[in-house]
């Protein structure tokens, strides 16, 4: 009978088989698929796993010391974590093209990940999350990004890595149930999509540390809120969006000039198609209020009721 345990047991030692004592590297984003490959992995074969996080300055609020509590203390895996904020900062200096920053974010992922991955020795296997999905309809970005590695042949010739992709059976929701049979946390196993190019599409146009500031904090009150009034797993994906418009508004006895906030909120099966959520007017309201009180940049708070098609989940 197959179960996910005898699934766990019969894919680590398959692993072992092919790594033998060897050295593997593993990208690390936080997300449920590459988690879910380093917890296997890592089960597999210990401390010969090498896992590389890297903090490209345009994560979630919290999320770095999260990744580095729950995997690197938690599950006492060794996690490399790349703080490179000011390498994608002065490469994105400037730049208001949705694509081109899209293609900044994902080039210099690949160096700073090169760069890393050359100062280890005689790593030989690369581990990636590729899901099952990712082969059949290969080409959605999440999936590449970390697949570029290999193909763009950005690594030096000396690095050649052998591929090892043990999720590539399964579809996402076998994968989360993999998750938890491994002990991860069921918050994280059932987190909603990240973009690989993070908060850099959240914010319209050029992005700047200010801005940067203003959708974080803003997407920590949502998430907060949306937890707090147990939505989490009924919305596939909520976040806030910055579209760098400013308009009047008015506190006490004076005009304010500042910055209108979006929300995106949207259930999905896929993210191929969505809909806005039907969030309880109280709900947004609670929202609203806690956006505008806590951060003096914002005045204004929309939400988003478009569905894909024709609108996508992102604004860019
Ligand atoms: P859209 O905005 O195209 O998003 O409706 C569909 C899903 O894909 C995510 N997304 C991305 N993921 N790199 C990623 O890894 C990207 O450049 C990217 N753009 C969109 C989006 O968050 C949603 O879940």
């Amino acid at each position: 009978e197959w179960t996910m345990g005898n699934f766990i047991d019969i894919e680590v030692e398959k692993i072992r088989e092919a790594v033998g004592d060897r050295k593997v590297l593993c990208a690390m984003s936080g997300g449920v698929d590459s988690s879910v490959t380093a917890v296997l992995m890592h089960r597999a074969i210990g401390d010969n796993l090498t896992c590389i996080f890297v903090d490209h300055g345009l994560l979630r609020k919290g999320e770095g010391d999260m990744v580095m509590e729950q995997f690197g203390e938690g599950f006492n895996m060794n996690i490399i974590r790349v703080d490179a904020k000011d390498r994608f900062m002065s490469k994105l200096k400037g730049v208001a093209d949705p694509e081109q920053k899209r293609k900044i974010i994902g080039n210099e992922f690949i160096y700073v990940f090169d760069d890393e991955a050359t100062k280890l020795k005689d790593v030989e296997f690369l581990a990636q999350g590729t899901l099952y999905t990712d082969i059949i309809e290969s080409g959605t970005e999440t999936a590449t990004t970390i697949k570029s590695h290999h193909n763009v042949g950005g690594l030096p010739e000396d690095m050649q890595f052998k591929l090892l992709e043990p999720l590539n059976t399964l579809f996402k929701d076998e994968v989360r149930a993999l998750g938890i049979e491994l002990g991860i946390p069921e918050h994280l196993v059932w987190r909603q999509p990240f973009p690989g190019p993070g908060l850099g599409i959240r914010i319209l146009g050029e992005i700047t540390e200010e801005k940067l500031e203003i959708v974080r904090e803003s997407d920590w009150i949502l998430r907060d809120e949306i937890s707090k009034a147990g939505l989490d797993r009924e919305i596939w994906q909520y976040f806030t969006v910055l579209p760098d418009i400013h308009s009047v508004g008015v506190m006490g006895d004076y005009r304010t000039y500042s910055h209108t906030i979006g929300i995106r909120a949207v259930t999905s099966i896929d993210g191929m198609t969505s809909e806005f959520a039907r969030i309880d007017w109280d709900v947004l309201e609670r929202i609203s209020k806690r956006l505008v009180n806590e951060s003096e940049q914002i005045n204004r708070v929309v939400y988003d009721i478009t569905s894909k098609p024709p609108a996508t989940i992102e604004w860019e």
